[in-house]
């Protein structure tokens, strides 16, 4: 079997307020595989923000191990991680955390910066980013003089500048109309399907999550799979057991594989 391209191990995280330790993120593993598309779920405060953040290597566990492909994420030096992050992950806010000084070519052009890419190299990567999310003809704009939907999609050409294997989201839709978010959905299911992306993404909406593969609650720093709410719905796509998730305390329903999408029957 393939190596997972996400592995997390035992990974756990606490926050220390005065004397008061707060544990968020309690043992938690799972793998993600490579090009899957995962939701995460969970109450506002159960830590999911916190994962996020220390898959992208912004923040540090307190133990526990994480991979992202062949690199050890919670081992690299913060250095390392910079340019590790730049070229290897790009991750989507949910208040799209653009420059504001910066036009829409500029903010893009932030990871590349990193890299030894040439300037015209760099000009292409940008214009060919741009133009997947649909904003060619937004290059000099700053983000005051966009929407918010496509201050995000922005924001999304920002985070496939460098063509990276994976992205996080935090909540891509969380601050958009409708309609807006919707388009937002759709530019990362093409992401996934058509640039064969890795997406994990935190959202609190069901609709937003029916569209991925795969769906994990995290709940007082556990993690659980939860089949149910992907039958709910009307998960289309295929769906196989992962005997390599160790979720402790949680045991999936037998039943689950038989009517799951995929087998061939729609619920
Ligand atoms: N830097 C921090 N210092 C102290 N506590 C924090 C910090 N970041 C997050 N927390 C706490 O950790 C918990 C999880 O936060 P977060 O990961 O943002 O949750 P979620 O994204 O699921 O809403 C919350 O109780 C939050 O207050
Ligand atoms: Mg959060």
């Amino acid at each position: 079997m393939a190596e997972p391209f996400i592995r997390i191990e035992s990974l756990v995280k606490n926050y220390t307020r005065d004397t008061q330790v707060l544990n968020v993120l309690d043992k938690l593993s799972f793998t993600v595989d490579s090009g899957d598309f995962v939701a995460l779920m969970g109450p506002s405060g159960s830590g999911k923000t916190t994962l996020l953040n220390l898959i992208a290597g912004i923040d540090r566990p307190t133990s526990g191990r994480i991979f992202v492909g062949p690199d050890e994420v919670s081992a690299m030096s913060e250095a390392a991680l910079a340019k590790w992050r730049s070229a290897n992950l790009g991750f989507i806010f949910q208040l799209y955390n653009l420059v504001p000084v910066l036009t829409a070519y500029e903010n893009v052009e932030l990871p590349l910066l990193l890299t030894s890419l040439s300037r015209a190299r760099r000009r292409k990567q940008v214009e060919l980013a741009l133009t997947v999310v649909g904003l060619s003809d937004r290059m000099a704009h700053y983000p005051r003089q966009l929407s918010g939907g496509q201050e995000q999609r922005v924001a999304i050409a920002r985070a496939i500048a460098t063509d990276p294997k994976l992205l996080v989201a935090d909540e891509p839709t969380g601050d958009l109309d409708a309609k807006n978010g919707e388009e937002i959905l759709v530019l990362l299911e093409r992401l996934h399907h058509e640039f064969k992306k890795t997406v994990l993404m935190v959202t609190h909406d069901p609709k937003a999550a029916s569209r991925a593969h795969r769906l994990i609650h995290l709940d007082k720093g556990v993690l659980k799979e939860d089949v149910h709410a992907a039958r709910r719905s009307g998960w289309r796509r295929r769906w196989r057991p992962r005997p390599t998730d160790m979720i402790p305390g949680v045991s999936r329903s037998p039943r689950a594989p038989h009517g799951a999408p995929g087998s061939g029957q729609r619920s």
